[in-house]
């Protein structure tokens, strides 16, 4: 019988024992769940905001907010630690400059992303997985609340904006990327550009500042076109070439140049891809270009970021990250051909450009 001290390669078996299950401590991630929820019970009780003008003491918030107060003093000061809050000597709280991202009327506020992030309709989903691989099929959104989460957010607009902010939140470092693989793209040839699904126009508008020739046309479910404040054209003075048009890129999408399915495709199985592929066919005509902007699973597989994104889309959503060449045989069996693909910043972000097949 061997235990850890008497096996014959000692003291370094422990070590290793001991670096196994700090790995496995590593990637449960049980500090970073608490953190989570810790920022998210600041979020959802709306210490951010309160804390906007001035310090207050825990017993003041706990007041001003309706909290118990021992157990608002223990938030605050865990909220402290993580660096969201700053204590006071007389045991005041004020906002931190990171705590500031989590007010709601911040400019890059990155509020929506913790709601969203630690919702109950997130997590509910991701407890599905062990029987989403048992059996196949159903996503563990679908599971739970018996439509897509994209139904679901039209549905419950409250969620909706929530969701629908933390889908806009990684555009402020995808952008400059997706401007980057377009540098060499001649859009001289395109007059008019669509973005199908693009959300609230942060890349079709920051393309739209760069190409003065350039129109656009963003087209998306109602719950996103609704809130106009958060539309990027008004934001970067392109509302006079920007229009927002509500749609659904299962039924039709408008006349267009050019095409983005920016982080669209992947949110679907293979069936439901190649539907949209074959909306904007039908509606595009013999010159037109397809971008599909996806980060893609490599060859050898060997991608961590990339494998587990492919796990969160087949429990939320029953979908899938792919590789080149499966993104390629799905534009083929819509009609499309392949033209090429743009990688950036180690192949963080690829774009794939396709050509109508038989133009
Ligand atoms: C991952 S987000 C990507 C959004 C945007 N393209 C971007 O890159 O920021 C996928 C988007 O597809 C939208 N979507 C889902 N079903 C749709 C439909 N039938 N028609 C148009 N948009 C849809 C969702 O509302 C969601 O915002």
């Amino acid at each position: 019988m061997s235990n850890k001290s008497s096996s014959s390669d000692g003291a370094s078996n422990i070590d290793t024992s001991g670096e196994r299950a700090a790995k496995v401590g590593e990637l449960l991630g049980m500090r970073e769940f608490w953190s989570g929820q810790i920022l998210h019970a600041g979020v959802k009780l709306g210490v951010f905001e309160l804390l906007s003008d001035a310090p207050l003491a825990a017993d003041a918030v706990a007041d001003e907010l309706g909290l118990e107060p021992a157990y608002c003093y223990r938030l605050l000061r865990a909220l402290a630690s993580l660096e969201v809050l700053e204590t006071h000597d007389d045991r005041r709280f004020a906002l931190s400059a990171v705590g500031e991202l989590l007010q709601a009327d911040h400019p890059d506020s990155l509020r929506d992303d913790v709601l969203f992030w630690r919702s109950p309709e997130y997590l509910r989903s991701a407890l599905h997985l062990p029987a989403i691989i048992s059996e196949g099929g159903t996503s563990g959104f679908a599971r739970e609340f018996g439509c897509t989460i994209f139904e679901y957010a039209e549905q419950n607009r409250a969620f909706g904006a929530v969701f629908n902010g933390s889908q806009a939140t990684p555009s402020q470092w995808m952008t400059p990327l997706v401007l980057g693989a377009f540098d060499a793209y001649e859009f001289g040839r395109v007059s008019h550009l669509c973005d199908v699904g693009g959300g609230h126009g942060h890349t079709l508008c920051h393309l739209l500042a760069e190409h003065a020739h350039l129109e656009g046309t963003v087209v998306h479910l109602p719950n996103v076109i609704d809130t106009e404040p958060d539309h990027w054209a008004g934001r970067l003075g392109v509302t006079d070439w920007c229009q927002y048009v509500v749609g659904d890129m299962f039924q039709t999408v408008p006349r267009a140049d050019a095409y983005l399915l920016k982080f669209i495709l992947h949110d679907w199985p293979d069936s439901e891809c190649i539907e949209v592929l074959s909306t904007v066919r039908e509606a595009a005509p013999k010159h037109c270009r397809v971008f599909v902007i996806e980060r893609l699973v490599p060859e050898d597989g060997r991608s961590l970021a990339v494998t587990r994104a492919d796990i969160e889309m087949m429990a939320v959503n029953d979908a899938r990250e792919r590789t080149e060449a499966a993104y390629q045989s799905l534009a083929e069996q819509a009609g499309w051909e392949f033209v090429q693909t743009r990688t950036q910043q180690d192949e963080t972000l690829s774009v794939i450009e396709l050509r109508m097949a038989d133009a």
